[in-house]
């Protein structure tokens, strides 16, 4: 029986086969991400580097001397490998587990294909059983914990050593759990116009593609 760090290993290998040579790729935030960049280090030579999700995912990609580009540098990525807390039958997904869930949608959205890599635990029929990561703007915080409440979700405010975890964008994030997330996309566009919402983590607009899920049989391919 494979860990669930093996089964991550395996997909984060699997992803090399959607790089393009020649190209840059965006690269998105995460354990099973990070097993991706370390793969991607034996294809350093073939590609010109990548964009990156995260100041966590550039560290990593650049001490392994693969350059790393500003998203404003290059106008569209042929594929995005990122991970994902929870992925449905159609590709939608919760993300920003990490707190990367805005950098992650940013460079998602500038290219041709999502590639979303995962264990088969983050496999679900309805979202909305992971805490659902929102990045606020912190004078908001209040309004948008109130509107969530109303929508029948438990909200909290993610701590970190004690404080608000602050995000690489300056901003905070809230975890909300009780919600089932049925109609995504419609879902995603009404919290994102909630005054002081800067993402809300789940990518409907940005769905995956394809999904490479890391089984005790062997790596699934999934597409959408
Ligand atoms: C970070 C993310 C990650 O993709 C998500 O949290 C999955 O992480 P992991 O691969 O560590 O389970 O959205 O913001």
């Amino acid at each position: 029986m494979l860990s669930q760090d093996e089964l991550k290993t395996q997909v984060g290998q699997a992803a090399l086969q959607y790089v393009v040579p020649g190209e840059i790729v965006g690269v998105g935030t995460g354990s099973t991400v990070n097993k991706f960049i370390e793969a991607l280090a034996s294809m350093k030579t073939q590609i010109k580097g990548a964009v990156s999700s995260s100041e966590a995912s550039t560290a990593r990609l650049k001490a392994l001397g693969i350059p790393v580009f500003d998203a404003n540098e290059v106008d569209e990525l042929s594929v995005y490998i990122d991970g994902a807390d929870e992925i449905d039958n159609q590709g939608c997904m919760i993300k920003g587990g990490g707190a990367a869930l805005t950098r992650e949608k940013i460079v998602a959205a500038q290219s041709r294909r999502f590639v979303c890599i995962a264990d088969e635990s983050k496999l679900v029929s309805v979202l909305g059983k992971f805490p659902l990561p929102v990045e606020v703007i912190p004078m908001s915080t209040r309004r948008v914990m109130r509107q969530f409440a109303a929508m029948g979700g438990a909200v909290t405010l993610r701590l970190r050593d004690g404080k608000p975890l602050v995000t690489d964008n300056g901003q905070h994030i809230l975890d909300v759990t009780g919600l089932q997330i049925r109609d995504a996309l419609a879902f995603e566009s009404q919290v994102n116009q909630w005054p002081g919402v800067v993402t809300v983590g789940v990518f409907a607009h940005q769905r995956a593609q394809v999904c490479l899920l890391g089984t005790a049989q062997g790596v699934k391919t999934l597409n959408f």
